[in-house]
Parts: C-alpha cells; structure tokens; sequence
C-alpha cells in the first residue's frame, strides 16, 4: 500500500510515520509537508534514505501540487496530521488556521475523490467538544456529544471535521475521523506545555502556567495515539469517528511540579501567568467505542511515559535548542513578555 501521510515533519505525524515504517515496512509512505516553523526536516532523518520513504515539501492548500504528487503516487489511504496545531498562536492569528485546517483539508478531500482513493483518515481533536466542568467528574466526550468549540483552532478543526462527514455522505468518500486527548512524548515542539517546561526547567527560566494551573487535560503518550490510527485505517468502519483517550486527567499544575521533581529543580520557578482567553477548563475522553470495536487500550501509563519523554530531551538537547535558538525566540517574547 501507498500511504501518503501530511504533516510528518511535525510531532505527531512524525511519531506516526516511525511507527508505520517499524510495523509495516512493506508498506510506502510518503510524507507531505509544507515545513512551516512547527515542521522539523531533521525529524525525519532517520528515515529519509529507506527506499519505501519519499518527503516531499508542499502545502495543503496548494491544489496543483497535491493532485501532482496524487497523480504520481496514486495512494491507497491519505492520513492528514498537516495543521496549525496551538491554541494560543490560533487566538494571536485565526487566518491561517482556517486556510489549512479547514480549506487544506477540502483539498486534500478533492485529490482523494479525483484518485479514488480507498480511505481518507483525518486526525482531529478532542477540543472540538468544547469543554467540561471540574466540579462534574462523571462527564466524559463521547463520539455523540455535541461539537461546541472554544478557540479558533478548534473552531477550524472541528469545521474540517464537518466537512469530512459531508464529504463522505455527498460524494461517499471513505472516511475515518480521530479525536485524540493531548499527545506527549519525542518531538513534540517546545511551545506546547511539556516540552516547554522540560526546556525551561533546564534553563533554570520561570514556568508560565496560566491562571490557576487548574485546567484538565487527558494525556496519552504519542504512541499510543499511532497504534490507534493504525487500526482505524486497518479495521475501522469508513464514515465512523473513533474516540482516542487514555483516562490519564491531570491538572496543569500537577504535570509542572512532576516535571520539576523529575529534574530535580525548584517549585519556585513556578510563575502564574495572564490566563489564556475563552480557557477550556477540562478534557476527558470516553474511549469504550475504540476499545470495544478494535481492542485499543493505551500501553504506556503515565509514570513511564513522561520519565521517556523528559529522558528524550535530555538526549536531544541539539533537536530542540536548535528551535529555540530560531525565530521561536520572537514569538516567546510576544507571548510571554508581558504576561
Ligand atoms: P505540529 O504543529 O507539531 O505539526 C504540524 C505539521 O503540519 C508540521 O510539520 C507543519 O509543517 C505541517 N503543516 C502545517 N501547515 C501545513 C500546510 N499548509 N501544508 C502542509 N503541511 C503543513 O502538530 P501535531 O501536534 O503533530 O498535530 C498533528 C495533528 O494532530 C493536527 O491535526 C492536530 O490538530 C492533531 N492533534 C494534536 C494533538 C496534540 O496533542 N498535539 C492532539 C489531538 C489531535
Ligand atoms: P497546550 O500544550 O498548549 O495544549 P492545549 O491547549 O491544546 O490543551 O496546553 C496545555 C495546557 O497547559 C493548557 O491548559 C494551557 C496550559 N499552558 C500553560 O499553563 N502554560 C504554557 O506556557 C502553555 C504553553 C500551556
């Protein structure tokens, strides 16, 4: 099988494209990303000279180039992880996640119908059921709650879903749609909560947790994540969305203190910062339908997950001091100078 991956010069579809090579190296995988300041050629090194790998750099959006690359690979299944993928780059700049969530997904959803392709796979989120309470424990997402975003981000993720769904009753596009809880694990971009206050703890730099620290999120190392679309795109029923989520709620605080005691560095670092705007308070997702059609369970707990994770970045210092040597710097200074 062809199996044309966008967005896999990121965190995610990287670990994704890792995990198909390692599982299914009969299998070719060409990875298509436009290598926006979140995508990491160097990610990919590891497998850029094995003869069933092909990278080619383009955008989304851009239709000309997609239906060349689908004219010439004629892919079996198209897994799109390609995004703008933070919350709070959403709410500084909504254009452009617009443009590639949604109308990069139309594209892509056009190329699939012009090639029969045999599945389109889109990655989403859980953020597109908005938020729960803290004071309601028993309430989790389930594939029926109602979608009711908060960002524009997930604004733009849960449009590209409705658009997927239309797509596959108007014009019978063999779809599939994920709805994953938060990833963590290697090259997951130091923006985003843990690696940032993995690169920070070790720098000896204050800890920005916003408001309170008391906002949920349900974490699942990234790995379990891949098995899980794996096993959509072998067994899953085509129109379904598939819940992912590993019962793993903790609160913001909680992870940032862990880091700390993990590295051994002060709590005092810790500074509470200006909360981000429209804040969802907490995720949690119900994973019974994934478990109970395709037997997914999550395989790494916490505790050992996050210990692999910090351990990662202690050993890749050069992967991620590389970002943030970069034009990352410019957008620390707009988000956290004066917070
Ligand atoms: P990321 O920001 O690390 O990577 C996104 C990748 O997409 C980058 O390589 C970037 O270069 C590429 N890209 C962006 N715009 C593009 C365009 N117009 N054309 C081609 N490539 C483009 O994101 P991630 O955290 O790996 O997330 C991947 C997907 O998973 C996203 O769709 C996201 O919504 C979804 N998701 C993420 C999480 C999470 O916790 N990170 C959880 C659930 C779902
Ligand atoms: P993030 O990693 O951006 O993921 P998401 O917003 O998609 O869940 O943030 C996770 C949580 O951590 C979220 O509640 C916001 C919070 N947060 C901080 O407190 N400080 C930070 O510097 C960042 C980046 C996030």
């Amino acid at each position: 099988m062809t199996i044309i991956v966008t967005g896999g010069a990121g965190f995610i579809g990287a670990n994704f494209i890792f995990y198909m090579m390692e599982h299914h190296p009969e299998d070719r995988i060409v990875c298509l990303d436009k290598l926006t300041y979140a995508g990491n050629f160097s990610t990919l090194a590891p497998v850029m000279g094995k003869e069933n790998f092909r990278f080619v750099r383009a955008d989304i959006c851009d239709r000309e180039a997609v239906h060349a690359l689908f004219e010439e690979e004629r892919p079996d299944i198209v897994v799109n992880f390609a995004a703008e993928s933070h919350v709070d780059r959403s709410i500084e700049d909504p254009g452009v996640f617009l443009r590639t969530n949604i109308l990069g997904t139309q594209t892509l959803m056009d190329a699939c119908r012009a090639f029969g392709v045999a599945r389109y796979h889109q990655v989403s989120t859980d953020e597109v059921y908005g938020d729960l309470p803290l004071d309601r424990p028993d309430l989790f997402f389930t594939e029926q709650t109602p979608i009711h975003t908060s960002s524009p981000y997930s604004a733009s993720k849960a449009s590209a879903d409705l658009l997927v769904l239309a797509y596959h009753r108007t014009y019978g596009l063999p779809v599939t749609i994920s709805r994953c809880s938060n990833n963590y694990g290697p090259y997951h971009f130091p923006e985003k909560l843990i690696p940032l206050m993995i690169a920070n703890c070790l720098a000896d730099k204050p800890l920005p947790v916003y408001g309170e620290g008391l906002n949920v999120r349900d974490w699942l190392y990234v790995e379990d994540h891949c098995r899980a679309i794996d096993l959509i795109l072998r067994r899953g029923r085509v129109g379904e969305v598939y819940n992912i989520g590993g019962h793993n709620e903790m609160r913001n605080i909680d992870i940032v203190r862990l880091i700390c005691r993990e590295l051994g560095k002060p709590e005092s670092l810790i500074t509470y910062v200006a909360d981000r705007k429209g804040h969802d308070m907490r995720y949690a997702i119900d994973p019974a339908k994934i478990h109970s059609e395709l037997g997914w369970l999550p395989q790494t707990k916490f505790a050992d997950g996050i210990r692999k994770t910090i351990a990662w970045y202690l050993d890749n210092r050069e992967w991620w001091e590389t970002i943030l040597s970069g034009e990352y710097q410019d957008y620390y200074e707009r988000m956290y100078g004066n917070r």
